[in-house]
């Protein structure tokens, strides 16, 4: 059966922190290698990845590109507005034509359902680089560099601040596979969606809800923030405006853990989300963050052709 990676909610937690593993070891073996050198046991040889941008990326572009290379496959890199789909080819008869040509499709869309229905139609396993709803490759970099720093997930006490946006979905998501705690502090215009808050409850996860994003942080072992205005929203003025009382600022971060380390997936927003004080300050581990997108997105493709 074809292996996707569309949410963490698909995927066992032993598959994910297998993946999490995997890329942890992978990261090691490549000390001192360059970064364009192939892995000394390169798992996914012959392989071609198609990557499809609906909109805009910088790491989830490049980091997948040199991911699928080290891992000793192809890729090519593919915009929405190039191909027929930008002017009205339907996504089904997208999926049906990729599926003769490469082995996999990792695609950043808008609509969620565009990617649902892609894989629905696809023989061959897609991956979710981001759309309105989730974006779980950045969660499973963010969780990976939480191990690094912090060692077991499952004591750790995450605070989510701001726009319940995508990524605050795939926390929710996370939640209950790993055990850890989570407590988002969002205005009640811009709360988290409320299928994924119940998701992660049911399953058991210790989820807390608050529009103080001071209560949200206290003693929290990590802080997370991400931009206020998301690719695709609209509202941008209005969002800027409710939003701004949730920076998370060094007066924000004293209220969390004495060793609180801080996360945001980038691109950032210095004096909106985040101050530039605490995103380029010693609690920062956002570029850690980034430079693991490409070490578990590596697991991930192992994972979805059978090579873990
Ligand atoms: N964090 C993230 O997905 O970055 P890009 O939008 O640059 O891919
Ligand atoms: N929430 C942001 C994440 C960007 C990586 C967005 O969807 O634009």
């Amino acid at each position: 059966m074809t292996k996707n990676f569309i949410d963490i909610t698909d995927v066992s937690a032993t598959d994910l922190q297998a993946i999490i593993a995997d890329a942890i070891g992978m990261k090691t073996a490549r000390t001192g290698l360059s970064k364009g050198a192939i892995d000394p046991d390169p798992a996914l040889s012959g392989i071609m990845l198609a990557m499809i941008f609906e909109k805009s990326s910088t790491r989830t572009r490049i980091s997948f590109d040199m991911a699928i290379r080290q891992l000793g496959g192809s890729s090519m890199i593919l915009s929405t507005a190039d191909m027929q789909l930008g002017r009205g080819e339907t996504v089904a008869d997208t999926a049906k034509v990729l599926s003769r040509y490469v082995d996999g499709v990792m695609i950043r869309c808008n609509a969620h359902e565009t990617l649902l229905e892609l894989t629905s139609h696809a023989d061959i396993p897609v991956i979710n680089g981001l759309t309105d709803r989730s974006h779980p490759c950045q969660i499973l970099a963010d969780l990976m560099t939480l191990q690094e720093h912090k060692g077991d997930l499952s004591h750790l006490k995450l605070a989510w601040v701001g726009d319940g946006n995508n990524v605050a979905s795939s926390f929710l998501h996370a939640a209950p596979k790993f055990g850890f705690s989570l407590s988002l502090g969002c205005p009640e215009e811009f709360a988290a969606n409320q299928d994924d808050i119940d998701y992660a409850i049911n399953a058991g996860a210790d989820i807390s809800l608050t529009t103080d994003p001071a209560a949200a942080v206290t003693g929290a072992d990590v802080v997370i923030a991400d931009t206020f205005v998301s690719m695709g929203d609209k509202d941008a003025n209005s969002r800027l405006q409710v939003l701004s009382p949730f920076q998370v600022d060094t007066s924000l971060m004293a209220n969390a853990a004495t060793d609180a380390v801080f996360l945001h997936c980038l691109p950032a927003h210095r004096g909106e989300e985040v101050s530039a004080e605490v995103i380029d300050g010693s609690q920062s581990l956002v570029f850690d963050e980034a430079e693991n997108r490409l070490h578990v997105q590596k697991a991930i493709l192992k994972y979805c052709f059978d090579k873990l």
